[in-house]
């Protein structure tokens, strides 16, 4: 990704952009450093997202922004959901209940914390394949009353100057 990355900023003649690798949770970026910070839909993946908000507060410069696109929860999901590898790769069993998420966010210092938008995740198939790995088990799913409990989100926040 990041070859690709580069060789297309090379063609566009882009010369103001830089791709680095790294993880989310230890972002290849120096302190107090960044204007706006953003990301769609890879927080739902980090088991830590205690740690991905704090590195996200370490960088930005005080005044700094973070917008953020993500999957979060409205009701807890089954058991079996939860342990699908579908539904996570599917960006729905890593996802963590929406008060929490913000919680987390105004614990790692930032201010200002809202969603600007929240619309229907539409993950009933996820759902469904993720209940048919779960066969065998007595219990049965209602994909659609599932999806119901799962929000894609934009949330934005501030850190203070
Ligand atoms: C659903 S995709 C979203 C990709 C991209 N942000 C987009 O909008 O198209 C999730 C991405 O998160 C990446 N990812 C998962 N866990 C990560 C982590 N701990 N640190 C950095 N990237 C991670 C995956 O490799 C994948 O590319």
């Amino acid at each position: 990704m990041i070859d690709k990355a580069r060789e297309n900023a090379r063609k566009g003649n882009y010369r103001n952009v830089e791709f680095r690798l790294g993880e989310i949770e230890n972002l290849p970026v120096a302190d107090n450093t960044v204007d706006l910070l953003i990301s769609n839909c890879v927080i739902n993946l980090a088991p830590n997202k205690k740690r991905v908000f704090e590195e996200a507060f370490r960088v930005l410069k005080p005044g700094g922004r973070l917008l953020i696109s993500d999957i979060v929860l409205l009701k807890k999901l089954p058991e079996t959901i939860k342990k699908s590898r579908t539904a996570y790769v599917g960006c729905v069993s890593g996802a963590t209940m929406k008060n929490e998420y913000l919680a987390l966010l105004k614990d790692a210092g930032f201010q200002e914390v809202s969603i600007i938008e929240e619309a229907h995740f539409p993950a009933e198939t996820i759902i469904a394949e993720a209940a048919a790995e779960g066969v065998g088990s007595s219990k049965t799913f209602n994909a659609e009353e599932i999806a119901s409990s799962i929000a894609s989100v934009k949330v934005c926040g501030v850190k203070p100057k």
